[in-house]
């Protein structure tokens, strides 16, 4: 039923304001609903958040046709749109103190086609946004956000091309990142060529978030796991398209600062758990091959002086020879002919050196394995349209899915988490994959269409890696990495990694990308992330002829020297591609950056603790901080770590100084001491080793940051006990 429209006064009146009070911030947020000339405006603290018009209706509904193929992760939507109805008319049919619901027409048609409630309750501190469409024919609908010219927007999950997303348009849809991601490289066009598109794009991420933040002070979220398209490349409009459905709930919240809005957003969408206290003491090294190789890597590692806190030995399952090379078996016991003694070892290492031993695992099983076989019998996996275990290509090899719809499935899959990897003593594991789900001729227990449920897989895989960590007793104590997210990820997940780079310099899928990656990811609600040291995907084939070179790989060491957590991967190319063992001067370079990493702890776990309660990200945007700057927020190739640091990594080849952007304010340069009074741009000596980083001139931190920058290769690192608590002190 439509009350009869409220009287359009001839100018722009302010109907209704209301203030109240937040639970969340002790300020009081208005929601203003101003009715104009031709149409109407919302708003909420004062910042435009919806405008309607008849020249820009703020709701569209419309039907299409969308068939999606998959392969390899990688997924491809053939797209044929049948109708789009902008609905101009409008009706408010009701108005209250917290909340007003309008109906919407087209203009030539009396027929209600939707409903949209636009409500404040007092009990929250965001406005929500609920569209419901009325006419039958709807699977989808464009709802705009209010843009000005000016605004910047974040945010969107992960994405490893742009940081400011304006001026595009991003699908949100977890798969592959692709290979490549850059239409305009040689790399991107013969991977597209040879191996089924599997190239990537600018916006194709592991990670991505219906979530963005405005540079005007807020942020909107759409609910739900639905595929999402943002338009950021309106003027005066974003513009969200949400599919395979009728109805849609989207969530919008302002904070006086951009700090607070990126801080609030993770009130609603949930923070990671503490990381274990190991990490800290140095850097992870993925090393494989079985127990006496992995012995043999720790002590030579450790006898040129690394500082080493982990082995990750992501073959502990064995390997399987295929067609396509060496792989691992995706079978998730405890092999004990590749690792014989490992539970014994496992328990020596950790006593003797405080050396932790993590693992591997991903949703997925290879039908040759027991496992599967098990878990086909029990009706675990995923089914296809003729209810028989789904049996999906991964390469070379065919593996079922765990349906992580099915409550006794996911049971079983964290009980051979408990008993399989915590059991024998792991702490910890690459949490792999998560963006496979097929979208049709999947039946899953739930009853959820494969499209429904294709975002939330990877919301699903970290929640049964957090209550499997958490049923054992080991919460802090145990790390896991992902690189499959959505919303809600930040809750369950106790790290990210940024997938896999390619081992090159290139800016869309090299060692560039993992900035942005960190950064959008860090305002999108997930502090803590971290990348593949030296990166990860090679192609040995001419011409493309990629492969590790020992500079990407101290590039890439020396930058995650100022980010969390300090992991390297053999990559997919081992013998081919430089390692940290490939000769005695990497070693002694690796281990001058495994000490400044560990003995960096102090600070590092303050930021740690800040993401855990407050939220911030441990790698920053400059506008968190510097709100006032415009730069700031054009920066996406540096970042702040903390408060104190600003850290801008060199990520291309053959430099030897590196152009760097100031913002107000002193800053000492890390590597001489030397001050420079921002804003301003430097240009700075870049030697390998050097990663070009100032800090605060007032930072409490400044001795710890002067004795991590003195440390020298060949230098002895101890601990000593102060009233500070553990520092560490070196001296050759
Ligand atoms: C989707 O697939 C159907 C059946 O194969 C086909 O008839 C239709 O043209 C396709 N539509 C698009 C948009 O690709
Ligand atoms: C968002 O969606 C989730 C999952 O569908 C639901 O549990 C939650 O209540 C929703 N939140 C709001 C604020 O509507
Ligand atoms: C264990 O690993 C070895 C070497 O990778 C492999 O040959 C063997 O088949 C594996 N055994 C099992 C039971 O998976
Ligand atoms: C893509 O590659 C072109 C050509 O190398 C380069 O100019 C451009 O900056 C790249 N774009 C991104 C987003 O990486
Ligand atoms: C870097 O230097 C090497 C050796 O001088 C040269 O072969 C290579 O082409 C250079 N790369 C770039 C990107 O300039
Ligand atoms: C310190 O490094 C900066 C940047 O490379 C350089 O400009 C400056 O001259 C150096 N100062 C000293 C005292 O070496």
């Amino acid at each position: 039923m439509i009350i009869p429209r409220i009287s359009r006064m001839a100018a722009y009146l302010v109907v209704c304001l209301f203030a109240m009070m937040t639970s969340a911030q002790n300020q009081p947020k208005t929601f203003t609903f101003t009715q104009t000339s031709d149409g109407f405006m919302i708003s909420l603290s004062g910042v435009k958040v919806l405008e309607h018009s008849s020249q820009s209706p703020m709701l569209y509904i419309g039907l299409g046709e969308t068939n999606i193929t998959t392969f390899h992760g990688n997924f491809y939507f053939n797209e044929y749109l049948i109708e789009r109805r902008g609905l101009a008319a409008y009706e408010v049919m009701s108005l209250t103190d917290i909340s007003v619901q309008i109906g919407f027409k087209e203009v030539e048609s009396p027929a209600l086609l939707a409903v949209v409630t636009i409500s404040r309750p007092t009990t929250r501190s965001f406005l929500t946004i609920e569209a419901t469409a009325t006419a039958r024919t709807t699977d989808r609908m464009w709802l705009r956000i209010a843009a000005e010219k000016d605004e910047h927007v974040y945010g969107g999950g992960e994405q490893f091309s742009h940081f400011d997303l304006r001026g595009r348009s991003f699908p949100i849809w977890t798969r592959e990142q692709g290979v490549g991601r850059n239409k305009s490289t040689l790399l991107t066009f013969l991977v597209d060529q040879y191996m089924k598109d599997a190239g990537g794009n600018y916006h194709t991420t592991y990670f991505p978030q219906s979530t963005f933040f405005s540079s005007r002070k807020f942020w909107c979220h759409v609910n739900g796991s639905n595929y999402v398209v943002m338009d950021f490349s309106h003027e005066t409009f974003h513009e969200i398209e949400i599919r395979d459905t009728s109805s849609a709930k989207v969530l919008i919240n302002t904070s006086p600062s951009m700090l607070e809005l990126v801080q609030s957003f993770t009130d609603f969408n949930g923070r990671p758990p503490p990381l274990p206290d190991w990490i800290h003491n140095g850097a992870i090294l993925g090393v494989q091959g079985g127990t006496q190789k992995m012995l043999d890597y720790y002590k030579q590692a450790t006898a040129s002086g690394l500082k080493v806190s982990g082995l990750w030995i992501q073959d502990w399952v064995g390997r399987l020879t295929t067609s396509f090379g060496d792989r691992l078996f995706w079978n998730w016991k405890w092999n004990q002919t590749l690792y014989p003694n490992l539970d014994q070892e496992i328990i020596a290492l950790r006593r003797d050196h405080d050396v932790h031993v993590l693992g591997y695992i991903n949703p997925n099983m290879n039908i040759e394995g027991d496992m599967y076989k098990e878990a086909a019998g029990k009706g675990y996996v995923v089914k296809n349209a003729q209810n028989g275990p789904l049996q999906v290509n991964f390469g070379d090899f065919f593996c079922g899915i765990v349906d992580l719809t099915n409550p006794e499935a996911f049971e079983w899959y964290k009980s051979v988490i408990k008993t399989n990897m915590i059991g024998i003593g792991l702490d910890g594991w690459m949490a792999d994959f998560g963006e496979y789900l097929p979208t049709d001729g999947v039946v899953l227990h739930n009853g959820m269409s494969g499209r429904e449920v294709h975002n939330l897989w990877p919301v699903l895989w970290a929640k049964l890696n957090r209550e499997a960590v958490e049923e054992a007793g080991k919460m802090g104590q145990v790390v896991y990495f992902m690189r499959a997210g959505a919303a809600g990820t930040a809750k369950y997940s106790t790290l990210m990694w940024a997938g896999d780079q390619n081992v090159d310099f290139s800016y869309a899928d090299g060692l560039a990308s993992t900035i942005p990656a960190a950064l959008s990811m860090g305002v999108s609600g997930m502090g803590l992330t971290h990348f593949d040291v030296g990166g990860y995907t090679a192609i040995p084939l001419p011409p493309l002829n990629l492969v590790r070179t020992k500079e990407l790989l101290l590039r890439s060491a020396e930058a995650a020297v100022f980010t969390p957590v300090f992991r390297t991967h053999e990559g997919n190319q081992p013998k081919l591609c430089a390692q940290f063992y490939s000769d005695q001067d990497t070693l002694n370079k690796f281990a001058r950056l495994t000490k400044m990493f560990s003995v960096l702890q102090q600070y590092t776990k303050q930021l740690v603790n800040e993401v855990v309660t407050s939220g911030t990200p441990a790698q920053r945007p400059l506008f968190l901080h510097y709100p006032d700057d415009a730069r700031a927020y054009e920066i996406q190739y540096q970042y702040m770590y903390g408060r104190d640091f600003i850290v801008a990594p060199v990520f291309l080849e053959n430099q030897s100084q590196w152009n760097l952007y100031l913002p107000a304010g002193k800053w000492i340069f890390f590597w001489n001491g030397t001050t420079v009074t921002g804003p301003a741009d430097v240009t700075v000596d870049a030697p390998i080793g050097q990663t070009p980083v100032f800090f605060r001139s007032d930072s409490t931190w400044t001795n710890l940051f002067k004795t991590v920058a003195a440390i020298k290769e060949g230098d002895e690192c101890s601990r000593v006990s102060t009233g500070d608590g553990d520092l560490q002190t070196c001296r050759p």
